[in-house]
């Protein structure tokens, strides 16, 4: 995001009227970024406010980008909501694209430089969960306007100052979907519903720096399934074709627009990301005869057989299987939450050890935290980097797992670490091809936890953040 619309937001109108009068007329405003896809293909997106997409300037020659999506407003289909507290999704903006052939050394548009991808990415930030909470139906309403409430702005912008060469978000990056109530300071004047406005506030304007700083994975979370987000997920961020029907604008359509297939990307020696979209699963579970259950089960054939392809790979999605939450009973006592059970029960029914045997770790978000989990069984490592904006999971977590307590059937766990209530966001680092450094930065960009992952196994200095 250009800097205007930060501007816009925080000087007085007569002020920027006076910077008009005098000022050449500033260059029109526009987000950009790029985003990765099957097999590593590269597409830059622009998001802007004309009458036709900008001209993209790759090694100097000038190209037109192509339309994705129109400038549109979606009927109102049906939401988790009443329709009193829903709206049809305004997209007032085009959204355009352009693919990045492999042999790109410089991008830009109108001016802009995108970032380009690397074939070996050394440096990589993982962070997920991103959105300011405003929920009628739970009462939550986040103070999007404090910005030590709300920091995905901070993190985003230490996360940039890391220098990442790869992003990874792994979901749920929209949750402003109610409005807030009157009288709340903390979050008045935001806007919500599904539409270009809420996304904006709620992922592009604060992520701005770190969009332009690397390219981007974008797993898709349980915000972004077809009653939610998904009509802003598959315009702006699935970097696959737009396609009629798996748009999520019909719900007649959502079985096609609620999954959509794995895709690998490559990151150099012989290692593969796998991201997989698990936006519509459900906590309570999955059986046989459910939409999902046979949906899931492909999604896992598919995933063995790109897995395949690689001597190793890393998973993407958002729903930690391998992982722990917790909740607060009524009489105050917690209860341990296993990983989710909708696609453990349908990948369980293909292979009982939920992964293909040469996937090393998984990165998941959607537990409100930071996780690592290493087991003595024949799994992966889980690690959870759901805690770069939402509001946190503030139930804690033991230092150590109760016996016989486990995120999934047949998953041993030897080692286990956690950080409750703490915003940041995890990088790993090239070490080797099976050993990878992991690092737990805070909001200041200080580092709170280290692991390392060799193999599957992982092992962190510290169990218990504080
Ligand atoms: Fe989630």
């Amino acid at each position: 995001m250009w800097m205007l619309p930060i501007l816009k937001r925080t000087l007085p109108a007569v002020l920027l009227a006076g910077c008009a009068a005098t000022n050449p007329p500033p260059p029109p405003d526009f987000t950009s970024y790029v985003v990765l896809g099957e097999y590593g293909a590269a597409v830059a997106r622009v998001l802007i406010d004309a009458p036709s997409c900008p001209e993209i300037v790759l090694n100097q020659r000038p190209q037109p980008m192509t339309l994705r999506a129109p400038a549109e407003t979606i009927a109102l289909r049906s939401t988790p909501f009443a329709a009193a507290d829903s709206k049809p999704a305004e997209f007032p903006l085009l959204t355009c694209e352009a693919a990045l052939p492999v042999r790109t050394t410089s991008a830009s548009v109108l001016g802009r430089s995108l970032p380009l991808p690397k074939a070996e990415p050394q440096r990589i930030v993982v962070l997920g969960d991103t959105g300011c909470r405003l929920q009628k139906s739970s009462n939550s309403y986040q103070a999007c306007n404090d910005s030590a409430q709300y920091p995905f702005a901070t993190v985003a912008a230490q996360a940039a100052a890391w220098k990442p060469e790869l992003v990874i978000h792994v979901g749920d990056y929209h949750y402003r979907e109610n409005a807030c109530p009157e009288g709340n300071p903390g979050c008045a004047g935001s806007p919500w519903g599904y539409g270009w406005d809420a996304w904006d506030d709620d992922f592009f304007a604060p992520g701005a720096k770190l969009l332009d700083a690397a390219p981007w994975i974008m797993a898709r979370g349980n915000h972004e399934n077809c009653l939610r987000g998904g009509q802003g997920y598959w315009r702006f961020l699935d970097p696959r074709p737009l396609l009629k029907g798996r748009d999520c604008n019909v719900a007649a359509d959502d079985d096609a627009g609620n999954y959509s297939d794995p895709y690998a990307v490559p990151i150099g020696q012989a290692t593969q990301l796998l991201v997989l979209d698990t936006a519509n699963t459900t906590w309570k579970g999955l059986k046989p005869g459910d939409t999902g259950y046979a949906k899931y089960q492909d999604l896992y054939r598919k995933l063995e057989a790109l897995a395949q392809r690689a001597p190793r790979n890393l998973g993407v999605l958002h729903h930690p299987l391998l992982g722990m939450g917790a909740d607060r009973k009524a009489d105050g006592s917690i209860v341990l939450l296993p990983g989710d059970a909708g696609v453990q029960a349908s990948f369980s029914s293909v292979n009982p050890l939920l992964f293909p045997a040469n996937l090393q770790a998984v990165l998941s978000g959607h537990v409100h935290l930071w996780q690592q989990a290493s087991f003595s069984s024949a799994h992966p490592s889980q690690f959870i980097a759901g805690f770069a904006g939402t509001s946190e999971d503030i139930v804690p977590l033991p230092d150590k797992l109760p016996p016989g307590v486990t995120p999934a059937p047949g998953a041993v766990v030897e080692h286990f670490s956690s950080w409750v209530d703490g915003f940041g966001f995890m990088t790993m680092e090239r070490q080797g091809p099976d050993q990878w450094a992991i690092e737990v930065h805070d909001l200041q960009g200080k580092i709170r936890n280290r692991c390392q992952l060799d193999g599957r196994r992982s092992v962190c200095e510290v169990a218990q953040v504080k």
